[in-house]
């Protein structure tokens, strides 16, 4: 797989998916994460929460990279802030380094930008520097969220947590401690 293969990106609903990509998602995710994580699952991946529409690529029909995305009303210092929480970031091996990942996360944020006012994400600190080059800012604050594995209320003061501006600029994030009202993405 190299640069000059043609990557065809498709934004699809997830009530909208047909058989075949629900598979070809299934097989995605699974060649990276079953041995440590067990089968994906549509429904609740790894105990995280589902997207709601899903960035596709396809090089020659085969599915080479996913980025999902979920509105959810959330509070940031008490207050309501719609969010479109990202998750389910994966590019296969043989199509890393080129920029689809980055070309993915732009297209989910001009998606979602319809729809809700920041997007939202967590991840490893390894990964940071990824959505930092692909415009996405990282703030700090107390986050609050429903655990993946039991559904209990977990709270973090450090891990990353990275915006995006949608319908709103990222400056106008506001302060205060963040509840997800659920469970991450
Ligand atoms: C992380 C991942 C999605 C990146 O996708 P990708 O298509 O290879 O990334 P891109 O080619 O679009 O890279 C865009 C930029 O991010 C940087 N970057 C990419 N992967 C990175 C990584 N793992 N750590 C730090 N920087 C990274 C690139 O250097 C590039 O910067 P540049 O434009 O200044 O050169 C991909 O490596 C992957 O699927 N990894 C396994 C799953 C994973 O960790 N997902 C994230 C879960 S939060």
């Amino acid at each position: 797989m190299t640069d000059r293969m043609h990557v065809e990106l498709q934004v699809v609903r997830d009530d909208a998916l047909d058989a075949g990509a629900v598979a070809a998602i299934g097989e995605l995710f699974d060649r990276e994460y079953s041995a440590e994580f067990g089968p994906w699952t549509r429904s609740a991946p790894y105990g995280y929460a589902p997207a709601a529409t899903r960035v596709l690529a396809f090089a020659d029909d085969v599915l080479i990279g996913h980025v999902g995305y979920q509105p959810r009303t959330i509070t940031v210092g008490g207050a309501a802030v719609v969010i479109g929480g990202v998750g389910g970031v994966l590019i296969a091996p043989a199509a890393r380094g080129i920029g689809l990942g980055a070309r993915m996360l732009h297209a989910a944020q001009q998606s979602m930008s319809a729809e809700v006012e920041f997007g939202y994400l967590g991840c490893r600190e390894e990964v940071v520097p990824f959505y930092e080059a692909a415009g996405w800012r990282r703030i700090t604050a107390r986050e609050r969220s429903l655990s993946r594995l039991d559904g209990t209320p977990v709270v973090t003061d450090s891990d990353p947590i990275l915006i995006r501006s949608a319908a709103r600029p990222d400056h106008d994030w506001p302060e205060g401690d963040i509840d997800l009202l659920g469970p991450p993405w």
